[in-house]
Parts: structure tokens; C-alpha cells; sequence
């Protein structure tokens, strides 16, 4: 039996989870009891942990293995009985909510920056997820928030390191750690959701694709789910290797990170169908040849065609989005006289809707797209579904998106992101659009229906979240919406959402810049973003 270190501490400002966990710079989570104090944090908020299994695993991002096994130590000083750990400490986001729910454990760490960059000078992060298998609801990371402030000690054992690269049960103390397949479990799920009969028919019949892993922990996945059991022709995913740095690359699949899929997927000879996942393999970004689908419209587009899925040939039981995440899926949801829920950023606030079985599908514009399979958003489950779908119909991507705008219309949408701007200008923008009233007011030929600062009840629960986005809506649906990012390590991200309803199929085909040139103009001048910020251009645009 491995001794019990008892180790006083102090807390360290600032230990406060995010819109997904706490993420800093590697240099600050390896810095002496770092780490430890958020991890014993977590441990004393969770209610007793005595006897249970926890499941632990990251995106292998730099810094991954040393803090799994800190971890392990800890959970064997704190009285767990077995950590699950996913085999060389890799384990999707989606997977580790897969295995959390499926081993009904009590709940699990995972370890990832998502899509920050890793490496020794980048990001690094940590959150916990509930036994439901979703990310840790405000009032838990509250909870932690406040024993980081307060804590003096934690607890760890002495022992040596466990060898996460072999398969198997190893004793650390008195607690059995398993490494496990990381990929095994998730992929049996997969398969439990989508026709893979019919994709593998139509990868035979000459569907061609490329997945672009980024370099991240989607790799091992896609090769095993893609080319193993699919057929996908080999070197169908690119990038497949996980590094600790992503190879230098930003793990963030959208047009301007994803720049390899992009070029593969441009011109005549580009395959039919390209897809990318971010560092944690939660988000996802889908392409046909020449053409871009931007988030909110592959939420709508899977919902208008989940029936041809064997896991949603019943049909919907509603549609989540995001408030800013454009109205396209609510839509589908309208038609198919199910509710559509509009909920704050972060995928914490489907957990609800999900586990009520109020919803099936739940999306965000940055990139999430989901269902009830799991609590968190799935990128390479978005990518299998889409394939279902292309598989079903034998169309191509454009023709299946163009036909579903000539259907429902068009909410033609963008985000603009000024990162890295100035903290308190940042605030004080924020001050100032709050103070605005322009209800009846005509901005730029547009006439504001309301503004407001979002906020939003839990029907579920009844939990209340104020102060979740400024909305400035017009009274033809456009809509503006302000906010600042909630995941970023450095200086502050300000966020702009653009959108407007586009009914004519004639105007669908313009470029989103081009159709919202007026109210990004309006946006702009709204929250005086040149004065306050000193940039005259968004540095990301999606
Ligand atoms: C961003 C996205 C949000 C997502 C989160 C975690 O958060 O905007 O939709 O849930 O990452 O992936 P933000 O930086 O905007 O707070
Ligand atoms: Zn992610």
C-alpha cells in the first residue's frame, strides 16, 4: 500500500472554469500544485468519490501524460477504486462521454485546450464531466471555482508512474488502473447509430473523401472508422497521427485552419465529400467539392434527413441550437412540429434538454453538432452522418444543401472574431451595447425589433444564466449578436454573429460577406468596434 501524501497548498487566483473547463498556458498548469489544486478541487466537489471509477483521458496535446499521471496519484490518494484510462492517455471528447455513460462511471477528467494549440509554450486545460457524461453543469464548476479559493491542502500518493502504453489493469496503491482502446467503444456506437452497409456500398461505388484529423486525437478514430470498417480508400485521412504540438497547426477545423482539406477539396478533380475535426475531435467542419457548409446549416440539413439513419429512423424529439447559432434548424423543427430550444453558448446547456428527452440533435455555429448518443458534441458522429446521408441519397453536398435552402430559405450567416483585443476595451464594448435602447430605431435602413442581453432559464431544471450575448434584432429576423469568448487563455475575443433570412433561392448563391455587407456595416459602427479596439478588420471570419 502506497503511502498518502498530504500536501499543503494556497490557492491560485483565477482557477475558474470556462465555457468548457479551465485552460491556461502549459507554463501556468505546470507550475508546483497547479494542477493539483484544481484537481483536488474537483474531487472535493463531486460528493464522495470513495469506491468509484473515473474515467481519464486527453487530446495528447503537450503536457497530457505528465498531468494523467498526477491524476492517477490523486485519484488513488483520494479513495477512488479504478481510473479507466485511455490506452497512451488519448481519448476523445466524445469518446470519453461515450465511455463515462456506457461503464457508468463517476464521471471523468478529460485533459484538452479543444482547439487552442498545443506545445510547450500553448495551451493546455482540464475539465470534468458528470456521470451523465456531459461537461460539468455552472453550479458544479461553481463549486470547484470556490474550493480552489479556499483550499490548503491535497492529497497524493508515492508511487511510480503506471506505463499508459500497455493494454491492460495495473495496481497504483490501493486502485486499479485500466488502460483501455480508446477508439473501441466509440466505434461500436457508430455503428450502432448509421448504415454502415450503405456507406461502405457507396465508398465501393466511388465516394470519394478526405478527413483532415489536424494532426490531433481524431486520427486513430477515423482510420479505424474510415478506412477500416468503411473502405474509405487509404489516405483518406490526412493527418492522422496525434503530436503534442498538432505539427505546429492550429487543431481548428475552419476555412482559415484547415487551409490542407480546403485545397484538397478545391477544383475539378476534388473529392466528393471533406470533413475536419478539431484537437479534441468534438467539433466538426463539412465540405463538398467547392463548397462550404457552415455549421448552423449542417444542424439543419441532418435534422431535415436524420430519418435515413437507422439511430434516428424515429424521428426527432427536438432540435437544440445555440442563440447564436443562425434560426436555420428551427426551421426544420417548425415543419417537423417538434420544439427547437435555443440555449446559451457551450455544450453544458443541451445536457438537460438531452437527458429530459426533450431533444435529439443539438448544434452551435462554432462548429458542434451532436445528438442524445452522448452529452457532448461529436465531430467524427457529424461527419458519419453526413456520409449516411450522401450515401442515401447519392447526391452530391452542394445539391443536397442548395436543394434544402430552396426548401426552407436561406439564413444566410457569418461570425466575425477580433481575438486577442484588449481585456477592459473589451469590457467597456461590451458596457457600452448593453446600455443601448433601440427598440423602434432605424439603423441603416433596418428596424430594431429589440435588444437585450441574453439570458435564459432552464426548462429543465430552472436554472438561470444571465448576461449570455447582446442580440440586436431586427424586425425582418436579421439579427447581430455580441460576445466575449469564454475559452480564450490571452487578452479577450470579441465575437460578432451576422445573419439574415433569405428567402429568393435566386439570391442564395452570394457570397455571405457580400449579402451581409449592410448589417456587418451596422455592427460595426453599433459597438464602435475601429474606436474601442483600435482593428479595423475581424481576424478570423467563418
Ligand atoms: C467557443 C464556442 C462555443 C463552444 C466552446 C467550446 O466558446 O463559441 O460555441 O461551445 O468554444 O468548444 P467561446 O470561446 O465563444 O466562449
Ligand atoms: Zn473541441
Amino acid at each position: 500500500m502506497a503511502a498518502v501524501k498530504t500536501v499543503a497548498t494556497t490557492p491560485f487566483a483565477g482557477q475558474k472554469p470556462g465555457t468548457s473547463g479551465l485552460r491556461k498556458k502549459v507554463a501556468v498548469f505546470a507550475q508546483p500544485h497547479y494542477l493539483e489544486n484544481f484537481v483536488q478541487s474537483v474531487f472535493d466537489s463531486i460528493g464522495d468519490v470513495t469506491g468509484k471509477t473515473l474515467v481519464v483521458g486527453g487530446d495528447g496535446r503537450y503536457h497530457n501524460r505528465t498531468a494523467i499521471q498526477t491524476i492517477l496519484k490523486m485519484a488513488a490518494a483520494n479513495g477512488f477504486a479504478r481510473v479507466m484510462v485511455g490506452q497512451g492517455g488519448i481519448l476523445s471528447t466524445p469518446a470519453a462521454s461515450c465511455v463515462i455513460r456506457k461503464y457508468r462511471t463517476f464521471g471523468g477528467i478529460i485533459l484538452s485546450a479543444s482547439h487552442n494549440p498545443g506545445g510547450p509554450a500553448e495551451d493546455f486545460g482540464i475539465k470534468y464531466n458528470i456521470p451523465a457524461g456531459g461537461p460539468a453543469p455552472e453550479a458544479i464548476t461553481e463549486a470547484i471555482y470556490a474550493r480552489s479559493q479556499a483550499i490548503t491542502l491535497y492529497r497524493i500518493i508515492e508511487a511510480d508512474n503506471v506505463d499508459l502504453d500497455r493494454l491492460g489493469t495495473a495496481q497504483l496503491g490501493d486502485m486499479a488502473v485500466e488502460v483501455f482502446d480508446p477508439v473501441a467503444d466509440y466505434a461500436a456506437l457508430m455503428e450502432s447509430l448509421f448504415d454502415f452497409d450503405a456507406i461502405r456500398a457507396a465508398f465501393k461505388a466511388g465516394l470519394r473523401m478526405k478527413f483532415d484529423a489536424m494532426h490531433a486525437v481524431t486520427g486513430p478514430y477515423a482510420l479505424e472508422i474510415l478506412e477500416r470498417r468503411l473502405g474509405a480508400a487509404p489516405g483518406t485521412v490526412m493527418h492522422g497521427v496525434p503530436l503534442e504540438d498538432f505539427g505546429g497547426g492550429h487543431p481548428d477545423p475552419n476555412l482559415v485552419h484547415a487551409h490542407d482539406l480546403v485545397a484538397a477539396l478545391t477544383g475539378a478533380g476534388a473529392p466528393d465529400f471533406g470533413a475536419a475535426s478539431d484537437g479534441d475531435g468534438d467539433r466538426n467542419m463539412i465540405l463538398g467539392r467547392d463548397f462550404y457548409v457552415t455549421p448552423s446549416d449542417s444542424l439543419a440539413v441532418l435534422a431535415a434527413n436524420a430519418t435515413l439513419c437507422p439511430g434516428y429512423a424515429k424521428g426527432l424529439k427536438g432540435i437544440a441550437r445555440s442563440m447564436p447559432t443562425s434560426a436555420a434548424p428551427d426551421r426544420v423543427a417548425a415543419k417537423l412540429g417538434i420544439p427547437a430550444w435555443e440555449t446559451p453558448t457551450g455544450w453544458k446547456f443541451f445536457g438537460t434538454l438531452l437527458d429530459a428527452g426533450l431533444a435529439t440533435l443539438c448544434g452551435e455555429e462554432s462548429f458542434g453538432t451532436g445528438s442524445d448518443h452522448v452529452r457532448e458534441k461529436d465531430g467524427l458522429w457529424a461527419v458519419l452522418m453526413w456520409l449516411n446521408v450522401l450515401a442515401k441519397r447519392g447526391q452530391s453536398v452542394a445539391a443536397i444543401v442548395t436543394a434544402h435552402w430552396a426548401e426552407y430559405g436561406r439564413n444566410v450567416y457569418s461570425r466575425h472574431d477580433y481575438e486577442g483585443i484588449d481585456t477592459k476595451a473589451a469590457d467597456q464594448l461590451m458596457a457600452h451595447l448593453r446600455g443601448l435602447d433601440l427598440k423602434g430605431k432605424s439603423l441603416g435602413g433596418y428596424t430594431v425589433a429589440f435588444n437585450d442581453d441574453f439570458a435564459y432559464t432552464d426548462p429543465v431544471d430552472g436554472s438561470v444564466s444571465t448576461k449570455q450575448g447582446i442580440r440586436v434584432v431586427f424586425e425582418d429576423d436579421s439579427r447581430i449578436v455580441f460576445r466575449l469568448s469564454g475559452t480564450g487563455t490571452e487578452g479577450a475575443t470579441l465575437r460578432v454573429y451576422i445573419e439574415r433570412y433569405e428567402p429568393d433561392p435566386a439570391k442564395h448563391v452570394l457570397d455571405p460577406q457580400v449579402a451581409l455587407a449592410d448589417l456587418i456595416r451596422i455592427a460595426r459602427d453599433l459597438a464602435e468596434i475601429e474606436a474601442r479596439t483600435g482593428r479595423t478588420e475581424p481576424t478570423v471570419i467563418t
